[in-house]
């Protein structure tokens, strides 16, 4: 039985004559830019998330852009984010004109190492973005410790994480801004691009929806450069019929990482990885048990909604054999990510300071491969996928 790593289909065809009527709903006002749809959807999203401001916008890199111009990052600026993450975090700190400074990642639960963060800040360091990695939260309290000791800014970047908590809140609000994406593979998939920016700030929420169109207000005066970064009516207007989905969505997702939890917990040479290993939460973190699999875990208090079920296949070669062997059974699955920002060729010509101590993260580019954790996986897709796993323990030699 093939099981894709995806399958929006499998989501959005039961829909279709919901998303038939919204259609028909935008034609028919004739109204395709902002308007009553894109409010509506803010308003969802921002009871969603609790947040006070919700601004609907073109894409998740869009909103990461926007929130670094609504807060002036700029040119002799330097901003700390993720070295193993997704390229759009770091590249719209270099569009702002900013400098890129890369910080390591955990080795258990993936998200920024707050000890190499640290030693990290310089007079420059103005911004901290966290992204809260595969749907799991970074750790906020130490995030904003941090921000505060030494007056940095934080912008959440929880394009993969929206609805996912921290201590009770949601992820994306903790921040001065928080960022969300619905591309179509994230956890509220759009069908297209879109993007939405939250904060609990008036003054730069009333930037943020300044520069989101141009920088101005009134019509055709314009008192900042911004850019044209809105959501479209059509798009508000399909994700607003996924919106009451979410929490099914998202609920699915949870058993699904439990079931490969439990079942592949039990194979010879697999282990979760313990919290007590994680770098994020523990000042003197526990090494990870020996073996040939380390499965990802919820951290205590954090509600993970598990945008990616992340293994990782330990040993030279065994990533990419895993990958092979499930490839060859038509299993779907990713590398995410084959390489790390601080090794991207766009940011050879940044300072070395830029670059130095990502060793975790580069090991983890070695060895993560993420497996199928869609919603709509059904029983029989997942025993396939633990079987597939299970016969490659036991046929292929560990290095
Ligand atoms: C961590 C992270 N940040 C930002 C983005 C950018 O979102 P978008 O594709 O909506 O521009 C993504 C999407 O892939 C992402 O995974």
């Amino acid at each position: 039985m093939a099981v894709p790593l995806l399958d929006v289909n499998a989501q959005n065809h039961p829909l279709e004559s919901e998303f038939n009527s919204a259609f028909q709903r935008v034609f028919r006002t004739g109204h395709f830019i902002m308007g009553q749809e894109v409010t509506a959807f803010e308003q969802e999203i921002a009871s969603l998330v609790k947040a006070k401001h919700a601004l609907g916008i073109s894409s998740g890199t869009d909103a990461i852009l926007l929130a670094l111009m609504a807060l002036d990052i700029g040119p002799g600026d330097e901003v700390l984010c993720p070295a193993f993450t997704f390229f759009a975090t770091a590249g719209c700190v270099a569009r702002a004109g900013a400098t890129p400074v890369f910080v390591d990642a955990c080795p258990a639960c993936f998200n920024l190492d707050l000890r190499d963060a640290r030693k990290k800040i310089t007079p420059r360091t103005k911004a901290i973005v966290p992204v809260h990695l595969f749907g799991q939260s970074a750790n906020m309290n130490g995030v904003q410790e941090l921000a505060k000791e030494h007056g940095l800014r934080v912008i959440e970047d929880a394009a993969q994480a929206i609805g996912a908590g921290y201590r009770g809140r949601s992820v994306g609000t903790i921040g001065d801004f928080g960022c969300y994406s619905f591309f179509p593979s994230k956890n509220l998939g759009g069908l297209g691009d879109g993007g939405l920016l939250v904060t609990e700030d008036d003054e730069l929420a009333k930037k943020a929806i300044s520069l989101r169109n141009h920088g101005m207000s009134p019509k055709y005066y314009h008192s900042h450069i911004g850019g044209n970064f809105r959501l479209d009516a059509l798009q508000a207007a399909f994700l607003r019929v996924k919106v009451p989905h979410y929490a099914g969505y998202t609920s699915n997702r949870q058993k699904n990482a439990a079931f490969y939890t439990e079942r592949l917990s039990t194979l010879p040479g697999v282990t979760v990885a313990p919290a007590s290993a994680c770098a994020c939460i523990n000042s003197s973190p526990t090494a990870l048990p020996e073996a040939r699999i380390t499965l990802p875990q919820a951290l205590p208090g954090h509600d993970h909604i598990w945008n990616q079920y992340t293994l990782r296949v330990i040993g030279a070669g065994q990533r990419d054999a895993l990958r092979d062997h499930l490839t060859a059974r038509q299993i779907g699955c990713e590398i995410y990510y084959p390489l790390t920002m601080d090794q991207q060729a766009c940011f050879a010509d940044l300072p070395a300071t830029s670059k130095v101590g990502c060793d975790v993260s580069h090991q983890l580019a070695g060895e993560v491969l993420s497996i199928p954790i869609y919603p709509e996986l059904s029983g029989g897709q997942k025993e396939e996928v633990v079987a597939a796993i299970a016969d490659f323990l036991t046929t292929q030699s560990a290095a």
